[in-house]
Parts: structure tokens; sequence; C-alpha cells
């Protein structure tokens, strides 16, 4: 810390202007100066410490108020150009109330005459403005560059502002109270979707909670002139209801329709009978007349108000060859299914176009669809048709720049990939895979993305020479699929001739979850088998077992301290000993091959959430060493950092052409390289670690088979090694595809693999064989194959897969022995 408040003042001329303190774990630098500023970032950009999240403070512009609008001058055009607040005007920028209110906030502007509570108090009197406010503020958090639109807000992609990109949502600001009129809701989807552009409606409740909806327009699969093969039958109506003298399984029945009252009855629903009337196969008489359908629409009428718009409705899901039911134990008013799914796809409520609900109704209804994984959709009947409604709750991602830390022990993991290469200096792998003599699958199939440092790796790989791969596994759980990508990632490391080290964090799981040591064991043990059971070669060791790497960890230890904690896991004074104890063995994990064989470029290979691990071993690893070498002004300069005078001495000797100063020592005519590796030589005789910084590779996390997060805690997510075939199967069979609503628009469209858990769990594990993985995905793109097969497909993969495994670990845990 010392040392880069000292670079900063040292980097930086000193400058009235530009203050730098400590706060919290932070390095603040302030300056009222943007172009001093500017300098600033580029300073924090190619300081090598990256994991301190340093965190700026743009100059304060000043703004003015004139009772109607808040401008800045045109010093304030930063913000409309770097961020796009406002709308440029003359030479400055006009803010609207929520942006000027916003940036008061956020400490960016400063009104004349204003604090942020008098300003506040201006703007209350519009209709609206808080939650309007609200709305802006929470989009802005997340990340967004958003300004008005026709509705409220436009908001725009990730990384886009106005003048270079467009603009993806068009976000209309509702109360929880605000009752939504269809036609004109309809009218809004309608023009945005002419713009190219997602409608979303942003509704806060009476706490002040936001929730974003999606609203699309859905069209149902082409319909194809369908009626119902049953033959023509005579109902029956006593009292309202209708009742078909048929046998069990009849045609009536097959195709979706009735329910039945006893061997010989078939009951009907107003809505069943009026469309099988209409369709000319059912005949309705009382006693021996005739009774026509208006005569029954009316009688039915009396007792269901909303018939008339139900049976429109009804009508039309039948002609797209859905099989609608009573929706009654979802609310609504039928429940739909598409194809031959067991299982109905959408819930479907018939409205009049003219009719208003209260966003809380409608609120109450997706959730209840979401829970239970179906589409909500509202068909609004007008004279003219009728128009399906989608509202799907949507989340609108966070972008980490507001939060920049990943922590570890969170069980929210969902990370933007691309943001954590810009962000943290996690880089890309594919420029380093024509170094590989052989690029293995998780590299080539963009499982493995991302790296710090591998090219050492890469190096040693291509030269044969030492390098180490170690990994490790917190025994909080069963092992699952999950885990399987880092356990391969360090079998193919020694294949390629690693030394493959493989920890079992007890440490932390007792630490973080609270395991028992005897838990810790037990799971333990399950890791490692798989390990085994993958054909692992390598040392294995139990943390709390291992009495050198404790003492490393201890060494490791007088290397960080407490605000260093803080600032990169959010330490605070609740957090126990034994937690930052964890923290500081995983370090030592880390650097314990490079203490039991020899100084080696080391990978680690982790899931995103491990990286603040990762930056703080990096970071300590070299605060370890005695000596830095670096190149500059024609020579190699060798210094201290707290090397005994005896091995800079050493130094010296070691080259002909060299100069001791004070601290360092300086050498001409030699290869850094060389120079390096002798300096590494000489550390190592003097007692020091000679640690080379430690590698890392990340991949992304196969998702759960309900969607989300894989996760234990969330048992059909995952698939453990010891689950029984037919739980497997079920697993498979009910996991989220990218599949579309219907056979039909399947065919038509082809299924979206990306989004399948299914394609993943082939991609990451199931299909080895690149072709067969291709044409998977082409059956799946061109819908040559639905998803009930491809399922099936799959979990006999999966099935066969477990099979074989299982055998292995079970041979491999004979062997185990803790
Ligand atoms: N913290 C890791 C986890 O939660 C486990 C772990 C401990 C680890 N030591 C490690 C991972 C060293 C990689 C390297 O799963
Ligand atoms: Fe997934 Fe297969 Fe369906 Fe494609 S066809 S979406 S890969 S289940």
């Amino acid at each position: 810390m010392e040392v880069l408040i000292e670079k900063c003042a040292g980097l930086l001329p000193p400058h009235p202007l530009v203050f730098t303190r400590f706060s919290g774990g932070e390095i603040v630098i302030q300056s009222e100066s943007a172009n001093l500023f500017s300098a600033i970032k580029t300073f924090i950009y190619v300081f090598p410490c990256a994991y301190y999240p340093l965190q700026t403070i743009d100059p304060v512009v000043k703004a003015t108020f004139d009772g109607t609008v808040v401008r800045v001058g045109k010093e304030g055009r930063v913000l409309y150009e770097q961020s796009g607040y406002g709308r440029l005007d003359q030479d400055g920028v006009k803010l609207s109330h929520q942006e000027a209110l916003y940036l008061l906030h956020r400490q960016k502007i400063d009104v004349a005459g204003y604090t942020f509570n008098t300003l506040f108090s201006q703007f209350a009197d519009q209709a609206n403005f808080l939650r309007s406010f609200l709305v802006y503020r929470d989009l802005r958090e997340r990340g967004y560059v958003v300004q008005a639109g026709p509705h409220d807000f436009r908001v725009f992609r990730r990384g886009e502002k106005p003048g270079m990109g467009e603009s993806l949502y068009l976000v209309r600001v509702l109360s929880e109270r605000d009752p939504i009129r269809f036609v004109k809701l309809i009218e809004e989807v309608v023009a945005s979707r002419n713009m190219r552009k997602q409608y979303v409606l942003a509704v806060v409740d009476d706490e002040e909670e936001l929730t974003y909806y999606e609203i699309k327009l859905q069209k149902l699969a082409e319909p194809g002139n369908y009626a119902p093969e049953v033959s023509t039958q005579e109902a029956l109506l006593v009292g309202k209801s209708a009742m078909v003298m048929v046998p069990a399984l009849s045609d009536l029945e097959r195709s979706g329709f009735g329910k039945r009252l006893d061997a010989e009855r078939l009951l009907l629903a107003p809505v069943e009978l009026l469309y099988l009337m209409g369709t000319g196969k059912i005949v309705l008489k009382r006693g021996d007349n005739l009774v026509g359908t208006d005569e029954y629409f009316a009688l039915a009428r009396e007792t269901d108000g909303e018939l008339a718009e139900k049976d429109k409705v009804y009508t039309e899901l039948r002609g797209h060859n859905f099989t609608p039911r009573t929706g009654y134990k979802f609310g609504h008013h039928f429940r739909v299914y598409c194809g031959k799914n067991v299982h109905s796809d959408m819930l479907v409520h018939a409205v009049e176009k003219e009719v208003s609900l209260p966003m809380s109704v409608i609120s109450r209804s997706v959730r209840m669809a979401h829970s239970v994984k179906k589409k909500m959709l509202f068909g609004a009947v007008h004279t003219t048709g009728i128009q399906f409604v989608e509202f799907a709750r949507i989340k609108l991602c966070a972008l980490t720049m507001q939060e920049p830390r990943i922590n570890p022990w969170s069980s929210n993991q969902s990370v933007d990939v691309e943001k954590l290469f810009s962000d943290f200096g996690i880089e890309p792998i594919a420029p380093i895979l024509p170094d590989l003599p052989n690029v293995p699958y998780f590299m080539q199939r963009g499982i493995v993305v991302g790296h710090r440092d591998y090219r050492p790796i890469a190096s040693a790989i291509r030269n044969h020479t030492p390098f180490h791969i170690l990994t490790g596994f917190m025994p909080s759980g069963h092992p699952h699929l999950g885990h399987l990508m880092v356990m391969k990632e360090v079998v193919w490391h020694v294949t390629q001739g690693g030394n493959g080290y493989v920890t079992i964090a007890d440490r932390e799981a007792h630490a973080v979850r609270g395991m028992s040591w005897e838990k810790c064991r037990e799971f333990g043990k399950e890791y490692l088998a798989c390990l085994y059971a993958l054909g692992f070669l390598g040392q294995t060791y139990f943390q709390s077992k291992n009495e050198r790497l404790k003492d490393l960890a201890f060494e490791a230890a007088t290397k960080v301290n407490f605000s260093e904690l803080t600032a990169i896991y959010g330490f605070s004074p609740e957090t126990d000993l034994a937690h930052a104890d964890s923290v500081i063995t995983q370090v030592a994990d880390i650097l314990y091959p490079q203490i039991d064989r020899e100084p080696a470029p080391t990978v680690v290979p982790v899931g995103i959430d491990q990286d603040p691990h990762i930056r703080l071993t990096r970071g300590i690893a070299h605060k370890l060493r005695m000596f830095t070498v670096e190149e500059r002004h024609g020579c190699i300069s060798v210094r201290s950092k707290n090397a005994p005078e005896k091995a800079l001495e050493a130094v010296k000797s070691a080259f002909p052409d060299a100069k001791k100063y004070a601290g360092h020592v300086d050498i001409k005519g030699a290869a850094c390289s060389d120079v390096s590796a002798k300096v590494r030589q000489i550390e190592r005789d003097h007692g020091g670690f000679a640690f080379y910084t430690p590698s890392s590779t990340y991949h992304i996390f196969m998702p759960g088979l309900t969607g989300g997060k894989m996760s234990s805690s969330i048992p059909e997510s995952i698939i453990s090694f010891y689950e029984p075939e037919t739980t497997v199967r079920k697993k498979v069979m009910s996991g989220i595809t990218g599949g579309r609503m219907t056979l039909e628009e399947q065919k038509r469209l082809g299924g979206e693999p990306d989004r399948c858990s299914l394609y993943m769990l082939n991609l990451f594990h199931m299909v080895t064989d690149d072709r067969e993985l291709a044409e998977i995905r082409r059956k799946c793109v061109s819908g040559e194959i639905t998803c009930g097969n491809c399922k099936k497909e799959t979990a006999e993969r999966v099935v066969a897969f477990l099979r074989v495994f299982r055998e292995k670990m079970d041979a491999a845990a004979e062997s185990i022995e803790v």
C-alpha cells in the first residue's frame, strides 16, 4: 500500500490539485482538474498491482438550475461524451431532472444554490418523479446508459451510448397499483417492435423495490386448418352441464376434451362444448330437443361473465393445434399443452382488450407461471382477432463496474466473461492456443476461456521444462458433474509434463461452511476418488494435515494486512479469523508445489469466482521475492527488496560486467532470462523462496439443468455421481432446453443449443468426439431433431458415462487413505 502511494506520488507530478489518500482499504485519488485526471487514469491502468480496487473520483462539474432546466457548461461535455448524460445544448449539456439529481447524488456535479434535498423538492411536484428517478438510478447503477425515450427511458446496450450505439430497451415506469390497459400496452409494444427495441416495464412497488418485465406479442404457431379428429357425438344438457356417453379412452378424451364422470359418461366444460358445437362435432340436446349454440351460450353466460372472451381464446388456441385445459389450479383460465409435452407449457388468461388489470394482479400471475416454469400469456380479445401478450420477468444484469469485487463465497456467480477480461485483466486464451503442441478440447470448445500469465506454461509444455499444476476443492458437499472441468484440466496438464497437485480445502470448508472435520474427510475422499477415476497422477493433500503448508501460510501472512483483505474480499471487523486463515492457506496451496519441489511456473485452473485468490497470491509471491529483475536503459537491473547484503554481493560476482549500487546491481551484456535464472538460484542459496508468480486459467461454468447455476442446494440442477439411473434420466429429461414452444416452431426455426443446458452438458463432458458434437448442433439448429429425442440420447450418454465412471471411482476409493 505504501509503495502504491509512493508510486502515485512519484509518478504523478506533485500538484496542488491532486490528492491521494488511503481510505477503507482503497486508494482514493482525487483531482479537480479534468486533464490531470486522464493522466491518473492511465497510470492506474498500467499499474501492475491491479487487484487494489482503485477508486477514482471525477472532478466535480459546476451546474446551474434556472427553475426549469439544469445545465452544465463546456467542461461538462465529458459527462455526455464519456457517459451519455444529458443532451448537447449550445456549448454545454442540458440535463434531465433525473440525470441532474443522480449526478448530484453521485457528487459529479454541483448545482449552484442547491443541495440534493432542495433540488429534489423542486422536482418532486412532477407526477411520478420519485418513481422514475428510482428506475433511472437503478439502471445507471447497473452500468447502463439511459436517455429520455418515447415512453419513459431508452436504455443502451452494455458499453454503448448515444452517438455510438443503439438503444436496446424502451422502458416504461409504473407503480404496482397502476392499471394496465391492454389496448394501450399493445400499441406501445407494437411501436417498440417497429423500432426494433425490447419493450420493458419497470414496476416500482410500494416499498420502492423494482421489478422489470419484458413484454412481447406472441405469435402462435401457424395452424394448418386443424380440426380434432373426433367423430360427431350427441351430448345431453343436464342443467348447465353437457354430458357425452362415450367409453373410456374415447376420441374426445384423447384429443384433450372433457372430464370423465364415470365409465360411460364424459362431462364437457362450456368452452369445450361451444368449440365442439362450432366445429360440428357435437350436437346438443335437452331431452329430445336440439339446443343451438347461441341458446347454450346465453345459458352458460348467466354464471360466467367472462365466457365470451374465454370462448374466443379457447377457439383460437385450438385452431393452433394446442390443447387448452382449465387453468383453475393456477388461477388462470387455461393451461395449454403444446405438442406432445406431458406438462403444460403456458398459462393463458383471456381478457377483453379494453380491460385494465392492476399491475399487482399481473405480477401475481407472472410469478405463478414462472414458479411452475410456464410462460404467462394474456389473450387480449379484439373484434378483429386475439393478441397474445407475454409478460416475462427479466433481470437486467448488473455490470461489474459498480460492484468490482468478486466474492468467492457468494452463491451468485453469474459473471460476465467479457467484462472480466476488460475490468480485471484476465486475458482471453485463444491467442495462446497456437503455442500449444496439443490443444485440449476444453480450450478448443471455449470452455476454458481466459488466463493470467499462461504463456510461461505454454512454453514449459513446448520446451519440456518443469512446471506445476495445482487446484483445490472445498469438501462442503458431494462432488458433482460441475467439478469435473478443473479436474480434467489438471489431469491434462499432467499428461503435458506438469507436476500435479490437488488440495482438499478442509480448512476452508470448516471455517467458511462450518463443515465438521468428519464430513470434510468423507467428502474430500469422494473428490479424490473422482480425480483418480479421471486418471490423475500426482500429489494430493488435506490442508489441515499438511504442516509445511501451514508454515508457508504463516510466512505468506507476513505480507498481507487486513486492509487488503477488506479491499479484496470485503472482509469486515466481524469476519472471523479462521476465515482469513483459510484465505492465506489457499495462497500457500498455490505456492506449495514450488517449495515441495522447486520454483517453477505454476498454473492454477479455477472457475472465475476464485480469481481474487489468484490475484492475492500473485501479489504475495512477488512480495516474498528477494529481488526484482527488470530491463532498463539497455542494462538489466537487479533490485534488492529484502535481500541480505551477501546475496546482492553474490549477484554482482556472478556477472563480469556488473556494477553494484546501494540496493541494486546493474548488469550489461547479459540476457534478461539468464539473469533471472541466476538471480533465482542465488535467492534460493540464501534461503529465499524465489517464487515464480503463479498463472491461472478460467473456465465458464456449466449451467445447471434448471437453467441457473449448478448448485448442490438445488438438487434438480446437478447430477452427482452416485445418483440412481432413474433419477439421472428424470433430471436430464426435465432439463431446460433451447427448444421452441411448439414442435412446428422447432422444425421451422430450429433449437438454440447455446441456451440449452443439455447441449452444454454434451459440450462439457458427454460428447468427446468433435464431429459428433457438431452433428448434434447441426440437427438442433436445423430443427431436424426434437428436444425430446435429443434429451433421451443425452440421458443415455450420461447414464453410460456414470456407469463407467462410478466403477472407476469405486476402484480408486479403495486405495485412498486419509
Ligand atoms: N477455494 C477453493 C473452492 O472454494 C478451493 C481451493 C483451496 C483452491 N485451495 C485452492 C482452489 C488452491 C484452487 C487452488 O473451491
Ligand atoms: Fe437442446 Fe437438443 Fe433441444 Fe437442441 S434439440 S435445444 S440441443 S435439447
